[in-house]
């Protein structure tokens, strides 16, 4: 008997979602294990430039096409003094960095980062400090990045060697507030009233920024909903999006239930959209907020290492996660999940981007290389620009321990209607066998199937390493068969797929 499972979809060009905005594909660099110093940073290395960044993360970092990049934290802004990485470096000094319990010696600090990423060509996401900090330094922090000149703080920076400004468009108000192990943390009431003071100081210095509000740290927390209702009641009218944040794990070893909790991540999106929605309403207001997705990814195969870790020590390996195959699976379900709501999700950043829970990876001294999970990533990233096209899916189903009616078939199009081409990204959630896939295309007449990728592995638990930093890649090839606008293909067991359709003879 086959195990083979069964799907279909249909597209047509004028059902759309909404345009992909660039920043979905968005990444995130903390001040925590070697993400900064052995990551994207280590003077000595072979690869080094003249200002200590490894040249080799940077050629996997733009492989990415990362357009903007989350800094410096994380649960470590709710700790961190700008000031303390600003100036001459032998002047800066160590700290206790109490979020993640290491010595930080500020060797990078937001100059140094605003260098790399012109290097990495991308945008920073800049965080204030709302949890042991407030108004003031956020309003000293935005003078010194964007004001062009003639203040104190503005002409601090270019005594420190940068004559032009940062400019940094968005601007994170803290982080992850609502969360207990959060430095500062606050309830709802508490930092709805300072994050609607802080956006209305930080946008008097650069009326030109965009402001992220913390929504909360994670669906399950108790406070989630309330928090997003009391908080937006605040800031409503001063921000511009409001963040979720959202890690999954396989703890107990269930995959088909593990590969099944991006539909909570659909919830969360759904139900953020509506609390948004709701508080609009309330307000009357003509402003429609939109979601930042600013943390996402897989966050568990380290957990245990990290709850041995001895304190006060600089860069430790920290958050390591070695990615399985079927991790590469859930990630690219949560591309999928924010693309389907791209009209609503304006940013996301995968968190993280170098060694701590991480697309890419490196030793000290060492290789770089990329994990599972950098393929979907950078698939999306590359293919997935244009106009989301809204499908229409009828899929073979299970049920998992958590969910109900869980479609083997994950998927969504996206239509560049510059080059003309659709790209559909799919994940067979089927762990016994392929899926037979068939899609109609409306509207699209005179297309042709122009690549078809695939990643998938006997073992579901397959990792890439520096030793074999091969082992799970994708492959090029595949069978898919466009004919008379119904596009056909098997999708090999538990696999990530992306298929490119072009108009013929472009
Ligand atoms: O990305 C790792 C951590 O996860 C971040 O510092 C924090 O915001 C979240 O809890």
């Amino acid at each position: 008997m086959s195990t083979n499972k069964k799907a279909t979809m249909i597209i047509d060009r004028d059902f759309r979602v909404g345009e992909v905005d660039p920043r979905l594909y968005g990444s995130f660099v903390e001040h925590l294990g070697r993400a900064v110093y052995g990551g994207i940073y280590e003077p000595g290395h072979p690869t080094a430039n003249a200002q200590g960044f490894r040249e080799d993360v940077l050629a996997l970092v733009k492989e990415l096409q990362v357009p903007i990049v989350r800094y410096p934290g994380g649960n470590f802004v709710s700790g961190y003094d700008w000031e303390d990485g600003v100036g001459p470096r032998e002047e800066r000094p160590r700290r206790l960095e109490l979020a993640w319990r290491t010595i930080e010696t500020n060797q990078v600090g937001v100059n140094e980062f605003a260098d790399w990423a012109k290097l990495a060509n991308t945008e920073v996401m800049m965080a204030v400090n709302l949890g042991t900090r407030g108004i003031n330094e956020a309003r000293d922090l935005i003078e010194y990045c964007n004001h062009p000149g003639g203040s104190y703080l503005s002409d601090l920076r270019k005594s420190h060697g940068y004559e032009e400004p940062h400019n940094f468009k968005v601007w994170c108000l803290g982080n992850e507030m609502d969360g207990p192990w959060q430095l500062g943390a606050k309830t709802a009431e508490e930092y709805g009233r300072l994050a609607e003071e802080t956006a209305k100081v930080m946008k008097a210095v650069d009326p030109s920024i965009e402001l992220v509000a913390c929504g909360s740290s994670g669906l399950l927390m108790p406070t989630f909903a309330e928090w997003e209702a009391t908080v937006l009641d605040h800031t409503y009218e001063y921000v511009d999006y409001v963040s979720l944040h959202t890690y999954y794990g396989n703890r107990d070893n269930d995959t088909p239930n593990y590969l099944a909790q991006s539909l909570g991540m659909d919830e969360f999106i759904k139900s953020v959209i509506a609390i948004c929605d709701y508080v609009k309403a309330k307000k009357q207001s003509k402003k429609t907020l939109n979601l930042s997705f600013d943390e996402w990814n897989v966050w568990f195969h380290s957990n245990e290492a990290d709850s041995k870790m001895e304190p006060w020590s600089i860069a430790p390996p920290q958050l390591e996660d070695i990615y399985t195959m079927e991790d590469a699976l859930l990630v690219g379900s949560m591309l999928i999940s924010l693309l389907r709501r791209a009209d609503r999700v304006k940013m996301a950043c995968m968190a993280q981007l170098v060694n701590v829970i991480a697309p890419i990876m490196t030793e000290t001294g060492g290789a770089a290389w990329r994990q599972t999970i950098f393929y979907p990533y950078m698939h999306a990233s590359v293919f997935g620009r244009g106009v989301v096209l809204n499908p229409l899916t009828k899929s073979d189903q299970y049920d998992s321990k958590d969910y109900t009616d869980v479609p083997y078939l994950d998927s969504i199009a996206v239509y560049n209607e510059e080059s003309e081409e659709i790209t559909i990204f799919a994940v067979n959630r089927n762990l016994e066998g392929g899926l037979e896939f068939e899609c109609s295309l409306r509207g699209f007449s005179d297309y042709e199937v122009i690549e078809q990728i695939s990643m998938s592995n006997e073992d579901v638990k397959a990792t890439n390493t520096a030793l074999k930093p091969n082992n799970v890649a994708p492959r090029s090839g595949g069978n898919a068969k466009l004919v008379d606008g119904t596009l056909n293909a098997l999708l090999s067991k538990a696999s990530w797929n992306v298929i490119r359709l072009a108009k013929v003879g472009k």
